[in-house]
Protein backbone atom coordinates (compact mmCIF):
# COMPACT_ATOMS: atom_id res chain seq x y z
CA UNK A 1 0.00 0.00 0.00
CA UNK A 2 1.29 3.28 -0.94
CA UNK A 3 1.38 6.55 1.73
CA UNK A 4 0.24 8.84 -0.81
CA UNK A 5 -1.67 8.92 -3.92
CA UNK A 6 -1.80 11.80 -7.04
CA UNK A 7 -3.94 12.13 -9.30
CA UNK A 8 -2.88 14.65 -12.07
CA UNK A 9 1.05 15.56 -12.95
CA UNK A 10 0.60 19.04 -13.60
CA UNK A 11 1.92 21.70 -11.37
CA UNK A 12 0.34 20.88 -8.30
CA UNK A 13 0.37 17.00 -8.78
CA UNK A 14 4.26 16.98 -9.39
CA UNK A 15 5.43 19.59 -6.89
CA UNK A 16 3.03 17.30 -4.35
CA UNK A 17 4.58 14.17 -5.43
CA UNK A 18 8.21 15.38 -5.29
CA UNK A 19 7.99 17.59 -1.99
CA UNK A 20 6.21 14.08 -0.60
CA UNK A 21 8.51 11.85 -1.86
CA UNK A 22 11.60 13.93 -0.38
CA UNK A 23 9.56 13.83 2.94
CA UNK A 24 9.94 9.83 3.31
CA UNK A 25 5.92 8.94 1.43
CA UNK A 26 5.93 6.45 -0.31
CA UNK A 27 4.27 8.26 -3.50
CA UNK A 28 2.79 6.85 -6.59
CA UNK A 29 1.75 9.92 -9.57
CA UNK A 30 -1.20 9.24 -12.45
CA UNK A 31 -0.82 11.38 -15.01
CA UNK A 32 -3.02 10.80 -18.09
CA UNK A 33 -1.01 12.88 -20.61
CA UNK A 34 2.06 14.20 -20.41
CA UNK A 35 3.85 15.45 -16.57
CA UNK A 36 3.83 19.07 -16.37
CA UNK A 37 0.05 19.42 -17.08
CA UNK A 38 -1.68 22.44 -19.11
CA UNK A 39 0.92 24.90 -17.74
CA UNK A 40 4.06 23.14 -19.22
CA UNK A 41 2.13 21.25 -22.20
CA UNK A 42 -0.61 23.96 -23.50
CA UNK A 43 -0.55 26.59 -21.26
CA UNK A 44 1.98 29.08 -19.63
CA UNK A 45 4.96 27.96 -21.00
CA UNK A 46 4.54 27.63 -24.99
CA UNK A 47 2.67 30.81 -24.60
CA UNK A 48 5.68 32.29 -23.17
CA UNK A 49 8.10 30.91 -25.91
CA UNK A 50 5.56 32.04 -28.42
CA UNK A 51 5.47 35.61 -26.90
CA UNK A 52 9.11 35.57 -26.99
CA UNK A 53 9.54 35.58 -30.42
CA UNK A 54 7.03 37.84 -30.94
CA UNK A 55 8.46 40.27 -28.18
CA UNK A 56 12.37 39.80 -30.30
CA UNK A 57 10.54 40.52 -33.60
CA UNK A 58 8.78 43.74 -31.89
CA UNK A 59 12.33 44.78 -30.82
CA UNK A 60 13.77 43.99 -34.33
CA UNK A 61 11.01 45.89 -36.20
CA UNK A 62 10.88 49.23 -33.68
CA UNK A 63 14.80 49.23 -33.26
CA UNK A 64 14.97 53.03 -35.14
CA UNK A 65 13.55 54.94 -32.13
CA UNK A 66 16.46 53.36 -30.10
CA UNK A 67 19.17 54.48 -32.88
CA UNK A 68 19.12 50.76 -34.09
CA UNK A 69 17.94 49.82 -37.38
CA UNK A 70 17.62 46.31 -39.10
CA UNK A 71 16.20 46.13 -42.51
CA UNK A 72 14.22 43.12 -44.25
CA UNK A 73 12.92 41.69 -40.57
CA UNK A 74 10.98 38.13 -41.06
CA UNK A 75 9.86 35.64 -38.31
CA UNK A 76 9.45 32.11 -39.34
CA UNK A 77 6.71 30.77 -37.71
CA UNK A 78 7.34 27.15 -38.14
CA UNK A 79 10.81 27.54 -36.42
CA UNK A 80 8.78 29.40 -33.57
CA UNK A 81 6.72 26.47 -33.33
CA UNK A 82 9.62 24.46 -33.34
CA UNK A 83 11.61 25.99 -30.54
CA UNK A 84 8.61 26.02 -28.25
CA UNK A 85 7.93 22.15 -28.57
CA UNK A 86 11.85 22.02 -27.93
CA UNK A 87 11.16 23.87 -24.81
CA UNK A 88 8.07 21.91 -23.51
CA UNK A 89 9.86 18.65 -24.38
CA UNK A 90 13.18 19.64 -22.42
CA UNK A 91 10.95 20.71 -19.41
CA UNK A 92 8.86 17.82 -18.97
CA UNK A 93 12.35 15.31 -18.82
CA UNK A 94 12.92 17.36 -16.54
CA UNK A 95 9.84 16.66 -14.48
CA UNK A 96 10.47 12.90 -15.12
CA UNK A 97 13.93 12.98 -14.05
CA UNK A 98 12.75 15.01 -10.97
CA UNK A 99 10.54 11.94 -10.22
CA UNK A 100 13.27 9.24 -10.58
CA UNK A 101 15.54 10.71 -8.47
CA UNK A 102 12.68 10.68 -5.74
CA UNK A 103 11.52 7.56 -6.38
CA UNK A 104 8.48 8.79 -7.38
CA UNK A 105 6.63 5.83 -9.21
CA UNK A 106 4.58 7.40 -12.38
CA UNK A 107 1.66 5.83 -13.92
CA UNK A 108 0.09 7.06 -17.37
CA UNK A 109 -3.19 6.49 -17.93
CA UNK A 110 -6.41 8.02 -16.86
CA UNK A 111 -6.77 7.23 -13.43
CA UNK A 112 -10.03 7.39 -11.34
CA UNK A 113 -11.35 6.19 -7.74
CA UNK A 114 -12.75 2.96 -7.50
CA UNK A 115 -13.70 3.31 -3.57
CA UNK A 116 -12.41 5.30 -0.77
CA UNK A 117 -13.09 5.43 2.86
CA UNK A 118 -10.78 7.29 5.56
CA UNK A 119 -8.24 4.70 5.99
CA UNK A 120 -7.53 3.52 2.21
CA UNK A 121 -8.42 4.68 -1.40
CA UNK A 122 -8.53 2.13 -3.85
CA UNK A 123 -7.57 3.79 -7.82
CA UNK A 124 -8.09 1.98 -10.63
CA UNK A 125 -5.59 2.60 -13.68
CA UNK A 126 -5.18 0.65 -17.24
CA UNK A 127 -6.88 -2.38 -15.70
CA UNK A 128 -5.01 -2.31 -12.46
CA UNK A 129 -5.96 -1.45 -8.72
CA UNK A 130 -3.45 0.59 -6.47
CA UNK A 131 -4.20 1.33 -2.61
CA UNK A 132 -2.66 4.27 -0.86
CA UNK A 133 -3.54 5.17 2.77
CA UNK A 134 -4.32 9.05 1.07
CA UNK A 135 -5.15 10.78 -1.56
CA UNK A 136 -3.84 14.65 -3.12
CA UNK A 137 -6.67 15.43 -5.85
CA UNK A 138 -4.48 17.54 -8.47
CA UNK A 139 -6.34 16.99 -11.74
CA UNK A 140 -6.09 20.19 -13.15
CA UNK A 141 -8.70 22.07 -15.75
CA UNK A 142 -10.72 21.97 -19.03
CA UNK A 143 -11.88 24.64 -21.17
CA UNK A 144 -15.34 25.76 -20.37
CA UNK A 145 -17.41 25.55 -23.84
CA UNK A 146 -20.18 27.56 -23.06
CA UNK A 147 -23.64 26.61 -24.79
CA UNK A 148 -23.44 29.15 -27.97
CA UNK A 149 -25.13 28.48 -30.83
CA UNK A 150 -23.28 26.75 -33.55
CA UNK A 151 -20.27 25.50 -30.63
CA UNK A 152 -21.21 21.62 -31.39
CA UNK A 153 -20.85 22.32 -35.11
CA UNK A 154 -18.35 24.76 -36.09
CA UNK A 155 -14.99 24.70 -36.69
CA UNK A 156 -12.89 27.14 -33.55
CA UNK A 157 -9.63 26.84 -31.49
CA UNK A 158 -9.21 26.92 -27.84
CA UNK A 159 -6.46 27.88 -26.38
CA UNK A 160 -4.57 24.46 -27.09
CA UNK A 161 -5.46 24.78 -31.27
CA UNK A 162 -4.23 28.05 -30.48
CA UNK A 163 -0.68 26.93 -29.73
CA UNK A 164 -0.65 24.20 -32.14
CA UNK A 165 -0.95 26.12 -35.46
CA UNK A 166 1.06 25.90 -38.26
CA UNK A 167 0.52 29.44 -39.50
CA UNK A 168 -0.51 32.73 -37.88
CA UNK A 169 -3.89 33.01 -39.81
CA UNK A 170 -4.91 36.56 -41.82
CA UNK A 171 -7.48 37.00 -39.32
CA UNK A 172 -8.58 35.84 -36.04
CA UNK A 173 -11.88 36.71 -33.56
CA UNK A 174 -10.77 36.07 -30.10
CA UNK A 175 -14.25 35.00 -28.08
CA UNK A 176 -13.41 36.25 -24.25
CA UNK A 177 -10.97 39.47 -23.46
CA UNK A 178 -9.64 37.22 -20.55
CA UNK A 179 -6.31 36.29 -20.16
CA UNK A 180 -5.94 33.80 -22.77
CA UNK A 181 -7.56 36.47 -24.60
CA UNK A 182 -4.98 38.97 -24.20
CA UNK A 183 -2.20 36.44 -24.14
CA UNK A 184 -2.88 35.25 -28.10
CA UNK A 185 -4.76 39.09 -28.96
CA UNK A 186 -0.71 40.12 -28.42
CA UNK A 187 1.25 37.24 -30.29
CA UNK A 188 -0.95 37.20 -33.81
CA UNK A 189 -1.28 40.84 -33.53
CA UNK A 190 2.39 41.30 -33.72
CA UNK A 191 3.02 38.65 -36.14
CA UNK A 192 0.25 40.27 -38.51
CA UNK A 193 -2.83 39.52 -37.91
CA UNK A 194 -5.87 40.89 -37.71
CA UNK A 195 -7.38 40.59 -34.43
CA UNK A 196 -10.76 41.21 -32.75
CA UNK A 197 -11.68 40.60 -29.54
CA UNK A 198 -15.08 40.20 -28.71
CA UNK A 199 -15.93 40.39 -25.04
CA UNK A 200 -19.09 40.66 -22.97
CA UNK A 201 -18.09 42.39 -19.59
CA UNK A 202 -17.85 46.20 -19.82
CA UNK A 203 -13.89 46.01 -19.63
CA UNK A 204 -11.63 43.13 -20.70
CA UNK A 205 -9.90 41.10 -17.96
CA UNK A 206 -12.63 41.77 -15.62
CA UNK A 207 -10.72 40.62 -12.35
CA UNK A 208 -8.11 43.14 -13.38
CA UNK A 209 -7.59 46.37 -12.02
CA UNK A 210 -10.34 48.30 -14.54
CA UNK A 211 -7.90 51.27 -14.89
CA UNK A 212 -5.13 49.03 -15.90
CA UNK A 213 -7.14 47.03 -18.19
CA UNK A 214 -8.23 50.09 -20.05
CA UNK A 215 -5.02 50.90 -20.56
CA UNK A 216 -4.00 47.79 -22.16
CA UNK A 217 -7.25 47.81 -24.27
CA UNK A 218 -6.40 50.93 -25.62
CA UNK A 219 -2.67 50.41 -26.15
CA UNK A 220 -3.91 47.35 -27.86
CA UNK A 221 -5.81 49.92 -29.45
CA UNK A 222 -3.36 51.82 -31.43
CA UNK A 223 -1.47 48.39 -32.38
CA UNK A 224 -4.32 47.71 -34.54
CA UNK A 225 -6.37 45.03 -32.30
CA UNK A 226 -10.09 46.22 -32.68
CA UNK A 227 -12.56 45.36 -29.44
CA UNK A 228 -16.03 44.86 -29.30
CA UNK A 229 -17.34 44.80 -24.76
CA UNK A 230 -20.34 44.72 -23.76
CA UNK A 231 -20.68 42.59 -26.86
CA UNK A 232 -22.79 39.15 -26.57
CA UNK A 233 -21.92 36.54 -29.11
CA UNK A 234 -24.57 35.03 -30.59
CA UNK A 235 -23.40 32.10 -32.74
CA UNK A 236 -20.08 30.69 -33.95
CA UNK A 237 -19.96 29.47 -37.52
CA UNK A 238 -17.09 28.40 -39.40
CA UNK A 239 -15.17 31.54 -40.61
CA UNK A 240 -17.83 33.67 -39.04
CA UNK A 241 -19.30 35.28 -35.37
CA UNK A 242 -22.11 36.43 -34.79
CA UNK A 243 -22.21 38.91 -31.85
CA UNK A 244 -24.60 41.74 -30.41
CA UNK A 245 -23.40 45.13 -29.36
CA UNK A 246 -25.65 48.68 -28.33
CA UNK A 247 -25.42 49.14 -32.12
CA UNK A 248 -27.30 46.00 -32.77
CA UNK A 249 -26.24 42.34 -34.58
CA UNK A 250 -23.10 41.93 -36.00
CA UNK A 251 -21.24 39.26 -38.44
CA UNK A 252 -17.80 39.39 -38.07
CA UNK A 253 -15.95 37.24 -40.87
CA UNK A 254 -12.91 35.87 -39.70
CA UNK A 255 -10.46 33.01 -41.17
CA UNK A 256 -9.57 31.82 -37.32
CA UNK A 257 -12.05 31.84 -34.39
CA UNK A 258 -10.09 31.45 -30.84
CA UNK A 259 -12.83 30.84 -27.59
CA UNK A 260 -11.69 31.76 -24.55
CA UNK A 261 -14.22 32.00 -22.00
CA UNK A 262 -12.63 30.57 -18.83
CA UNK A 263 -11.83 27.41 -17.67
CA UNK A 264 -13.64 24.69 -14.96
CA UNK A 265 -11.76 21.91 -12.92
CA UNK A 266 -11.65 18.52 -14.87
CA UNK A 267 -13.74 16.31 -12.51
CA UNK A 268 -15.59 14.62 -15.14
CA UNK A 269 -15.28 10.57 -14.44
CA UNK A 270 -12.73 10.48 -12.03
CA UNK A 271 -14.76 8.57 -9.80
CA UNK A 272 -15.67 10.89 -7.07
CA UNK A 273 -19.65 11.20 -6.97
CA UNK A 274 -19.78 8.19 -4.82
CA UNK A 275 -17.26 10.42 -2.44
CA UNK A 276 -19.95 12.84 -2.01
CA UNK A 277 -17.19 15.26 -1.29
CA UNK A 278 -17.88 19.24 -0.30
CA UNK A 279 -18.10 21.17 -3.60
CA UNK A 280 -17.18 24.95 -4.07
CA UNK A 281 -18.15 26.96 -7.24
CA UNK A 282 -17.70 24.12 -9.75
CA UNK A 283 -14.93 22.54 -8.07
CA UNK A 284 -13.68 20.65 -4.51
CA UNK A 285 -14.06 22.58 -1.37
CA UNK A 286 -11.20 22.40 0.85
CA UNK A 287 -9.59 24.37 4.45
CA UNK A 288 -6.78 26.17 4.83
CA UNK A 289 -4.88 22.73 4.84
CA UNK A 290 -6.02 21.70 1.00
CA UNK A 291 -8.14 19.31 3.36
CA UNK A 292 -11.23 17.82 1.73
CA UNK A 293 -14.22 17.24 3.35
CA UNK A 294 -12.73 13.61 3.63
CA UNK A 295 -9.77 13.61 6.25
CA UNK A 296 -7.29 11.67 4.05
CA UNK A 297 -8.30 13.13 0.63
CA UNK A 298 -6.87 16.48 -0.03
CA UNK A 299 -7.36 18.72 -3.45
CA UNK A 300 -4.92 20.86 -4.85
CA UNK A 301 -4.63 23.47 -8.30
CA UNK A 302 -7.69 24.09 -10.68
CA UNK A 303 -9.71 21.23 -9.09
CA UNK A 304 -10.51 23.52 -6.54
CA UNK A 305 -12.09 26.30 -8.70
CA UNK A 306 -10.49 29.09 -6.37
CA UNK A 307 -7.65 30.68 -7.77
CA UNK A 308 -6.66 28.72 -10.90
CA UNK A 309 -2.91 29.77 -11.00
CA UNK A 310 -0.03 27.22 -11.84
CA UNK A 311 1.81 29.61 -8.54
CA UNK A 312 -0.99 28.93 -6.42
CA UNK A 313 -1.77 25.12 -6.91
CA UNK A 314 2.57 24.55 -6.75
CA UNK A 315 1.86 26.71 -3.41
CA UNK A 316 -1.32 24.48 -2.35
CA UNK A 317 0.69 21.31 -3.19
CA UNK A 318 3.28 22.60 -0.47
CA UNK A 319 0.84 23.09 2.11
CA UNK A 320 -1.27 19.98 1.55
CA UNK A 321 2.33 17.80 1.63
CA UNK A 322 3.50 19.25 4.64
CA UNK A 323 0.33 18.57 6.87
CA UNK A 324 0.46 15.15 5.72
CA UNK A 325 4.28 15.16 7.13
CA UNK A 326 2.72 16.61 10.03
CA UNK A 327 4.13 20.06 9.97
CA UNK A 328 2.09 23.59 10.56
CA UNK A 329 1.06 25.09 7.24
CA UNK A 330 -1.77 27.09 5.74
CA UNK A 331 -2.53 28.25 2.70
CA UNK A 332 -2.27 32.59 2.43
CA UNK A 333 -4.72 33.82 -0.51
CA UNK A 334 -3.85 37.36 0.61
CA UNK A 335 -0.85 38.15 -2.09
CA UNK A 336 -1.21 36.15 -5.09
CA UNK A 337 0.67 37.49 -7.92
CA UNK A 338 -1.71 37.78 -11.14
CA UNK A 339 0.19 38.19 -14.28
CA UNK A 340 -0.84 39.28 -17.71
CA UNK A 341 2.18 38.34 -20.35
CA UNK A 342 0.89 40.90 -22.72
CA UNK A 343 3.24 43.96 -24.28
CA UNK A 344 3.24 45.83 -21.81
CA UNK A 345 3.06 43.11 -19.31
CA UNK A 346 0.08 43.56 -16.42
CA UNK A 347 0.90 42.43 -13.04
CA UNK A 348 -1.32 42.61 -9.49
CA UNK A 349 -1.57 41.33 -6.30
CA UNK A 350 -3.89 41.43 -2.79
CA UNK A 351 -6.73 43.66 -3.65
CA UNK A 352 -7.95 45.79 -6.06
CA UNK A 353 -10.40 48.83 -6.01
CA UNK A 354 -12.84 47.25 -7.55
CA UNK A 355 -13.05 44.52 -4.68
CA UNK A 356 -12.65 46.63 -1.90
CA UNK A 357 -15.92 48.61 -3.14
CA UNK A 358 -17.57 45.31 -3.65
CA UNK A 359 -17.01 44.80 0.30
CA UNK A 360 -17.28 48.77 1.40
CA UNK A 361 -13.82 48.44 2.43
CA UNK A 362 -12.39 52.02 3.05
CA UNK A 363 -8.88 52.13 1.10
CA UNK A 364 -6.15 54.74 0.42
CA UNK A 365 -4.53 55.00 -3.30
CA UNK A 366 -1.31 56.19 -4.12
CA UNK A 367 0.15 55.85 -7.87
CA UNK A 368 2.35 57.01 -10.33
CA UNK A 369 3.21 56.99 -14.03
CA UNK A 370 5.98 54.32 -14.67
CA UNK A 371 7.64 57.19 -16.86
CA UNK A 372 8.70 58.42 -13.14
CA UNK A 373 11.33 55.44 -13.03
CA UNK A 374 14.39 56.42 -15.61
CA UNK A 375 15.11 52.91 -16.01
CA UNK A 376 11.59 52.65 -17.47
CA UNK A 377 12.19 55.54 -19.52
CA UNK A 378 15.77 54.58 -20.91
CA UNK A 379 13.92 50.92 -22.24
CA UNK A 380 10.25 52.15 -22.96
CA UNK A 381 10.65 55.05 -25.38
CA UNK A 382 7.29 56.05 -26.11
CA UNK A 383 6.02 53.65 -23.63
CA UNK A 384 3.46 54.39 -20.88
CA UNK A 385 2.30 52.36 -17.88
CA UNK A 386 0.88 52.89 -14.27
CA UNK A 387 1.99 51.77 -10.43
CA UNK A 388 -0.76 51.64 -8.21
CA UNK A 389 -0.31 50.51 -4.76
CA UNK A 390 -3.78 50.75 -2.44
CA UNK A 391 -3.44 50.67 1.40
CA UNK A 392 -5.66 50.55 4.08
CA UNK A 393 -6.61 53.29 6.06
CA UNK A 394 -3.51 52.54 9.03
CA UNK A 395 -1.00 52.72 5.55
CA UNK A 396 -0.77 48.84 5.73
CA UNK A 397 -0.11 47.65 2.30
CA UNK A 398 -3.10 45.21 1.06
CA UNK A 399 -2.60 45.01 -2.85
CA UNK A 400 -0.38 46.68 -5.93
CA UNK A 401 -1.06 46.82 -9.43
CA UNK A 402 0.70 48.02 -12.04
CA UNK A 403 1.55 48.15 -15.88
CA UNK A 404 4.39 48.08 -17.85
CA UNK A 405 7.69 46.05 -18.62
CA UNK A 406 8.70 44.00 -16.45
CA UNK A 407 5.54 44.17 -14.07
CA UNK A 408 5.89 40.28 -14.17
CA UNK A 409 9.25 40.45 -12.46
CA UNK A 410 8.20 43.37 -10.14
CA UNK A 411 5.33 42.22 -8.38
CA UNK A 412 7.13 39.96 -5.76
CA UNK A 413 8.54 42.83 -3.98
CA UNK A 414 4.25 44.11 -3.34
CA UNK A 415 3.61 40.47 -2.43
CA UNK A 416 5.94 40.44 0.10
CA UNK A 417 5.19 43.51 1.74
CA UNK A 418 1.63 42.46 2.01
CA UNK A 419 2.67 39.09 3.45
CA UNK A 420 4.93 40.61 5.87
CA UNK A 421 2.35 42.84 6.91
CA UNK A 422 4.56 46.01 5.77
CA UNK A 423 2.98 49.66 5.66
CA UNK A 424 4.38 52.76 3.40
CA UNK A 425 6.30 53.96 6.14
CA UNK A 426 8.39 50.34 6.28
CA UNK A 427 8.46 49.71 2.41
CA UNK A 428 9.79 53.49 2.18
CA UNK A 429 12.84 52.84 4.39
CA UNK A 430 13.67 49.58 1.69
CA UNK A 431 16.91 50.34 -0.66
CA UNK A 432 15.91 49.28 -4.14
CA UNK A 433 18.92 49.21 -6.96
CA UNK A 434 19.32 52.32 -9.08
CA UNK A 435 18.57 52.49 -11.87
CA UNK A 436 15.85 49.82 -11.97
CA UNK A 437 12.41 49.85 -12.43
CA UNK A 438 11.57 48.10 -9.08
CA UNK A 439 12.43 51.75 -8.00
CA UNK A 440 9.12 52.84 -9.03
CA UNK A 441 7.66 51.09 -6.01
CA UNK A 442 9.16 54.04 -3.27
CA UNK A 443 8.64 56.41 -6.23
CA UNK A 444 5.26 55.75 -5.72
CA UNK A 445 4.57 55.77 -2.11
CA UNK A 446 6.30 59.25 -2.06
CA UNK A 447 4.09 60.75 -4.97
P1 LIG B 1 -10.76 34.24 -18.02
O1 LIG B 1 -11.70 33.87 -16.97
O2 LIG B 1 -9.48 34.90 -17.72
O3 LIG B 1 -11.49 35.21 -19.07
C1 LIG B 1 -12.67 34.84 -19.75
C2 LIG B 1 -13.26 36.10 -20.35
O4 LIG B 1 -14.31 35.72 -21.21
C3 LIG B 1 -13.82 37.06 -19.33
O5 LIG B 1 -13.34 38.33 -19.62
C4 LIG B 1 -15.33 36.94 -19.54
O6 LIG B 1 -16.02 38.12 -19.24
C5 LIG B 1 -15.40 36.61 -21.02
N1 LIG B 1 -16.59 35.89 -21.44
C6 LIG B 1 -17.22 34.89 -20.81
N2 LIG B 1 -18.25 34.43 -21.56
C7 LIG B 1 -18.22 35.14 -22.72
C8 LIG B 1 -19.00 35.13 -23.91
N3 LIG B 1 -19.99 34.27 -24.08
N4 LIG B 1 -18.69 36.02 -24.89
C9 LIG B 1 -17.68 36.89 -24.73
N5 LIG B 1 -16.90 36.93 -23.62
C10 LIG B 1 -17.17 36.06 -22.64
O7 LIG B 1 -10.54 32.89 -18.86
P2 LIG B 1 -9.46 32.48 -19.94
O8 LIG B 1 -8.85 33.67 -20.58
O9 LIG B 1 -10.13 31.47 -20.79
O10 LIG B 1 -8.35 31.79 -19.05
C11 LIG B 1 -8.66 30.58 -18.35
C12 LIG B 1 -7.79 30.40 -17.15
O11 LIG B 1 -6.45 30.22 -17.55
C13 LIG B 1 -7.84 31.56 -16.20
O12 LIG B 1 -8.52 31.11 -15.07
C14 LIG B 1 -6.42 31.86 -15.89
O13 LIG B 1 -6.20 31.70 -14.52
C15 LIG B 1 -5.59 30.84 -16.64
N6 LIG B 1 -4.52 31.52 -17.37
C16 LIG B 1 -3.61 32.23 -16.69
C17 LIG B 1 -2.63 32.90 -17.35
C18 LIG B 1 -1.66 33.72 -16.60
O14 LIG B 1 -1.64 33.64 -15.38
N7 LIG B 1 -0.84 34.52 -17.25
C19 LIG B 1 -2.51 32.84 -18.80
C20 LIG B 1 -3.55 32.11 -19.42
C21 LIG B 1 -4.49 31.46 -18.71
Amino acid sequence: MYDLAIIGGGPAGYTAAERAAAGGLNTILFEKANLGGTCLNEGCIPTKALLYSSKLYHYAQTGAKYGVGADNVRFEYDKIVARKNKIVRKLNAGIRSKMKENNVTVITGFATVASATEEVVTIACNGETYEAKTMILAAGSETTIPPIKGVDTAEFWTSREALEAKEVPASIAIIGGGVIGMEFAGLFNQFGSQVTVIEMAPEILPPIDAEIAAMLRQNYEKQGVKFYIGAKVMEVKTGAVVFETADGEQTLETEKTLLCVGRRPALKELGLEALNLERFRNGIAVDAQMRTSMKNIFAVGDVTAFSMLAHTATREAEVAVNTLLGKDDAMSYKAIPGVVYTYPEIAGTGKTEQELQREGTAYKVLKLPMTFSGRFVVENEGGNGLCKIITNEAGAIIGAHMIGNPSSELITIASLAIEAGWDVERLKTLVFPHPSVSEIFKETLFA
